[in-house]
């Protein structure tokens, strides 16, 4: 067999590499917050002053993940066909839709929560969710009414797991970003990370993001054209 390029390698997804899958990313024209103020559906204030409208904001954009229309791409299946040929490829995303495991991919890690999850402000319980959430739900965990929530990382509140993301950026020597802008700490720091643990960085995105001139490698164009060809060339 082939020896592998590169031993131990982080990928990095965003809202760009769903955009091809019907799911609209966070900052473009079209954008997810465009009628909508952060601050009124992504932060656990808003969710304490209006439960109500919190849960409709969330259960729109799950009923979107689940029509017909949203299918995993050709970015979501080529990494899931390098996780499977290659030993040790770390697969974080900062989206919380499921196209990654859709497309394959066995180990996914959701830095900001699942929308096909939910969690509860008064237990540790974590539970699968595929209708709408209101608030007169029990948690499947505690019994409690009104206190489960979308399992999603809010502004304001600490994405999953760092510790594990920081020590595989620390040993990798490959780091590839697909699909982000750049805009939102800690994720947009980690080709930082990756740099100084001596890792080749890459982007891969529509366009060059905030962080471009931190990477040594980038190729712009549409995901589903160019995260094919690179990790294609890379194997
Ligand atoms: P953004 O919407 O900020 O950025 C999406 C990036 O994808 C942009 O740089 C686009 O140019 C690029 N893009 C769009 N279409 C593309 C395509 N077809 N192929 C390749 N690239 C494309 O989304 P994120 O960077 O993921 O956090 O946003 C990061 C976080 O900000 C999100 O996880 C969310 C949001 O606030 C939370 O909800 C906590």
């Amino acid at each position: 067999m082939k020896p592998h390029k590169y031993q131990s390698i982080v990928i990095l997804t965003g809202a760009g590499i769903s955009a091809e899958s019907g799911v609209k990313t966070f900052r473009d024209q079209n954008g997810l917050w465009e009628n909508h103020r952060i601050e009124d559906v992504a932060t656990p204030e808003a969710f304490a002053r209006d439960p109500a409208l919190v849960h409709n904001f969330y259960n729109m954009r799950r009923q979107q993940l689940l029509s017909d229309d949203v299918k995993p791409n050709a970015a979501h299946k080529a990494i899931a066909a390098l996780q499977n040929s290659h030993p040790d490829v770390f697969l974080v995303t900062q989206n919380i839709d499921n196209l990654h495991e859709l497309g394959g991919s066995t180990q996914v890690h959701h830095m900001h929560g699942e929308l096909l999850k939910s969690s509860c402000t008064a237990c540790p319980a974590i539970s699968d969710i595929n209708e709408d959430l209101s608030t007169d739900m029990p948690c499947p965990g505690c019994g409690e009414i009104g206190t489960r929530r979308p399992h999603i990382v809010w502004f304001g509140e600490m994405p999953i797991d760092m510790d594990l993301i920081f020590e595989k950026l620390m040993n990798c020597d490959l780091f590839i970003s697909i699909g982000t802008s750049g805009n939102v700490y800690p994720a947009a720091g980690f080709v930082q990370e990756a740099r100084m643990s001596g890792a080749h960085t890459v982007e891969l995105n529509l366009e060059p993001s905030q962080g471009a001139s931190m990477f040594a490698e980038h190729h712009h164009g549409k995901a589903t054209e160019i995260v094919p060809e690179y990790l294609k060339m890379i194997t």
